[in-house]
């Protein structure tokens, strides 16, 4: 049964070896680190299967225009090979959206297949009010609170998105 907990620094060996199994390569955990030492971080979760399986990290998102819409970005995500198609992934996405809702969050911003977001209600029409530098078909939004319906302009990432190769 997977079991979703906050990210303790113990678990780092085992993020590591998450993103490096999920995209063979570990840029995603560095700009998780990276985003934990700018103090950015807003939320980590960890899902365990009997071993690590997945994770999931939420960063600040500054919103020039509206800066009483609290926002956030979902970056990265990934469980591990041998984990996949077992409903992790959709277990920590809706685990953290709680998490967030019950923090006052109003939006989350992402950068992924709307194929996959699309069913957790994120929507690139949202996203197109705000500009970005990632703005395109990829980039979604999904409002937890009606401000968040109201959020608009130009938004700032977390410094480490600047760092990512
Ligand atoms: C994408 C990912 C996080 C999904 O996690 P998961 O635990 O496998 O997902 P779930 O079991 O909850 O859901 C699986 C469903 O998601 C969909 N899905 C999985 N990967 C997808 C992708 N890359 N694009 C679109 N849909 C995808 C499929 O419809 C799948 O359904 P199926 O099992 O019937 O084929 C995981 O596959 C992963 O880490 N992939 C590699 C890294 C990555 O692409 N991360 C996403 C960053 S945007």
């Amino acid at each position: 049964m997977t079991r979703i907990r906050l990210e303790e620094s113990i678990d780092w060996p085992a993020i590591y070896a998450i993103y490096d199994a999920a995209f063979a390569q570990t840029a995603e955990a560095d700009l998780v680190r990276n985003m934990d030492r700018d103090g950015d971080l807003i939320l980590s979760l960890v899902a365990y299967d009997g071993k690590p399986a997945g994770h999931i990290a939420y960063s600040h998102l500054a919103l020039h225009e509206t800066p009483s819409v609290k926002a956030c970005v979902l970056a990265p995500l990934a469980v591990s090979p041998s984990f996949q198609h077992q409903g992790v992934g959709t277990a920590l996405v809706r685990e953290s959206l709680q998490r967030l809702t019950d923090d006052g969050f109003d939006l989350v911003v992402v950068l992924g297949e709307p194929s996959y977001y699309g069913r957790f209600g994120f929507d690139p029409k949202l996203a197109q009010n705000l500009k970005t530098p990632y703005d395109g078909p990829y980039l979604q939004a999904l409002a937890l609170s009606d401000d968040g319906r109201r959020a608009h302009g130009p938004v700032a990432y977390a410094r480490a998105f600047a760092e990512l190769t």
